[in-house]
C-alpha cells in the first residue's frame, strides 16, 4: 500500500527522508510513503529537497510562498506533512503566536486537509507552541484539525529518547481521517534510560567523517576565539570561570548559556538551531572550533550522502530547522504499522487526559490556565539564559 505524500514547508526534507526510510510489510503487502509534491519558499531549501528526494521529478517541488500557492490544483494525496514555521511560537522573544507574520501559516495546512482529505497527516512545531497566545494558539490549531475531519494525537517527542544524538523536543501531531475509525497511538520511546542515549561523540566519530564529505567546511576563527575555546571544557560555555580575564567576553546583562558552548562528548548534543549570531554555532568537544555543517547534520541524523545546497549560512539554517529523519522514521513507521494492523509498543501522549477538554472550549480555559502558567514560569527563567528561538534544550 503506497501513500502518496504532499508536503508544505518541506524544508530540506528531514521529515520526508524519515518517511522514505519507513516501510513495513504485512502478509506480503508493503506499506510505504512516496513523495508526490512538496513546497517551500526558500530557493536553496527547494534545491536541497529536489537533489536528495526527487531528482527525477524536480518540477514536483514548488518553490513559492504558501500564501500564493494554488492548493486546489495540487495533485491528489493520501498522506500530508507540514512542519509549519515556528518563528512566532518560540519560547524566547516576543512570541507573537497567531498575531505574528508566521503564526497564521499553519492555516494553509488546514486548507490542504480540507481540500485533499488525505488519509493521515503529520504536523510539527516547537514545544513553545503549547504556551503561545496564553495557550490558545495550540488549542485553536488542534481544534481546526479536528473540525476538518481528523482524530488527532499531539505529543511532545523528546528525540534523544528516539535514538537521536541531540536533546530536541518537538510537538508532533498525527491525524487520522475520522471515517477510518481509529486514532494514532504514540510509539513508545525506545531509549528512556539516559544511559542509552546516543552521545555527540558517537554521532561525530562512528564512523569518522571523511575529509571530503559534503558540507564539511571548517570555519576560520579569530585567534582570540580559538584561545578562549581552548579554556572552555566540554559541556561548558563562554561564562566558564576558568577563562583568563583577557579572553573573556565583554557582555553586559543576560549571559546566554549556549554562547560558545562546547558539546559534552558523553551526552546528546544540545539542540541544533538554524540561526543566531557569533558564539551560537555549536562547538566541538575536543577541538577549539565551531562544528561544520556536516557535523550538525550528523547530530540531526542526516546520512553523509545527503547533500545540502547553498552557502554555509543557508545550509546551517536548513539543517537547524529540519526534523531529525531517524526520529521521524520511528513515528511514521508507527503510522504505517497502524494501517497494516501490526501491533507496536505505545506510550500515553502528553495531552492524552486533557485532549477532549482542550477541544471543548468551555472547560478548556480552566484546564489550560494551570499548565500555561507553569510553562510561562519555566520559559521566563530559561529565556534569560537563551539567545534564540529554538535553543530550548541545553544539556
Ligand atoms: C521548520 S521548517 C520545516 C522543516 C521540514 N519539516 C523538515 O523536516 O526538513 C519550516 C519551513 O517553512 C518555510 N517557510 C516559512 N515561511 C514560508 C512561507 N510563507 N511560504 C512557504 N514556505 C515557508 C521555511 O523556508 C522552512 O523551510
Amino acid at each position: 500500500m503506497i501513500f502518496k505524500k504532499g508536503e508544505l514547508f518541506c524544508g530540506p526534507g528531514g521529515l520526508t527522508l524519515g518517511a522514505k526510510m519507513a516501510q513495513v510489510e504485512k502478509d506480503g503487502v508493503i506499506y510505504k510513503v512516496e513523495h508526490e509534491w512538496a513546497s517551500d519558499y526558500d530557493e536553496d531549501t527547494c534545491e536541497t529537497y529536489r537533489y536528495n528526494i526527487c531528482p527525477d521529478k524536480p518540477e514536483t517541488v514548488i518553490c513559492e510562498d504558501v500564501r500564493k500557492l494554488d492548493i486546489a490544483s495540487l495533485p491528489e494525496i493520501d498522506a500530508f506533512a507540514f512542519g509549519f514555521p515556528c518563528n512566532d511560537y518560540s519560547i524566547v522573544g516576543e512570541s507573537k503566536g497567531l498575531e505574528g507574520e508566521f503564526g497564521p501559516l499553519y492555516s494553509y495546512g488546514i486548507k490542504v486537509l480540507k481540500h485533499h482529505k488525505p488519509k493521515w497527516f503529520i504536523a510539527e512545531n516547537v514545544g513553545g507552541l503549547e504556551s503561545a497566545n496564553e495557550g490558545q494558539a495550540f488549542i485553536k490549531i488542534l481544534q481546526e484539525m479536528e473540525d476538518v475531519g481528523y482524530n488527532i494525537t499531539p505529543h511532545l517527542y523528546k528525540f534523544e529518547e528516539y535514538g537521536v544524538p541531540q536533546a530536541r523536543h518537538r510537538i508532533i501531531i498525527v491525524g487520522i481521517r475520522k471515517d477510518l475509525g481509529w486514532s494514532f497511538k504514540v510509539p513508545k520511546a525506545p531509549y528512556k534510560n539516559p544511559a542509552d542515549w546516543k552521545t555527540s561523540r558517537q554521532a561525530l566519530e562512528e564512523p569518522p567523517i571523511p575529509e571530503d564529505a559534503f558540507n564539511h567546511e571548517f570555519t576560520k576563527h579569530q585567534t582570540k576565539v580559538v584561545e578562549m575555546l581552548k579554556h572552555i571544557p566540554p559541556g561548558e560555555n563562554a561564562w566558564y570561570e576558568g577563562i583568563p580575564e583577557h579572553l573573556r567576553l565583554n557582555v553586559k546583562g543576560a549571559k546566554l548559556s549556549n554562547i560558545y558552548k562546547r558539546l559534552d562528548p558523553n551526552a546528546p548534543a544540545y539542540t541544533v538551531t538554524g540561526s543566531g549570531g557569533g558564539g551560537t554555532h555549536m562547538y566541538h568537544y575536543d577541538e577549539p572550533r565551531a562544528l561544520t555543517n556536516r557535523e550538525r547534520a550528523r547530530l540531526q541524523t542526516f546520512p553523509d550522502w545527503y547533500k545540502f545546497i547553498g552557502g554555509k549560512e543557508s545550509v546551517r539554517k536548513q539543517i537547524g530547522m529540519a526534523v531529525p529523519p531517524e526520529g521521524a522514521k520511528i513515528i511514521i513507521e508507527a503510522v504505517l504499522k497502524s494501517f497494516a494492523g501490526i501491533p507496536y509498543e505505545t506510550e500515553p501522549s502528553k495531552w492524552e487526559d486533557e485532549l477532549s477538554e482542550m477541544l471543548s472550549a468551555g472547560k478548556t480555559q480552566k484546564s489550560r490556565k494551570g499548565s500555561t502558567t507553569k510553562q510561562k514560569a519555566k520559559n521566563q527563567s530559561s529565556a534569560e539564559s537563551l539567545n534564540e528561538e529554538q535553543m530550548e534544550f541545553s544539556i
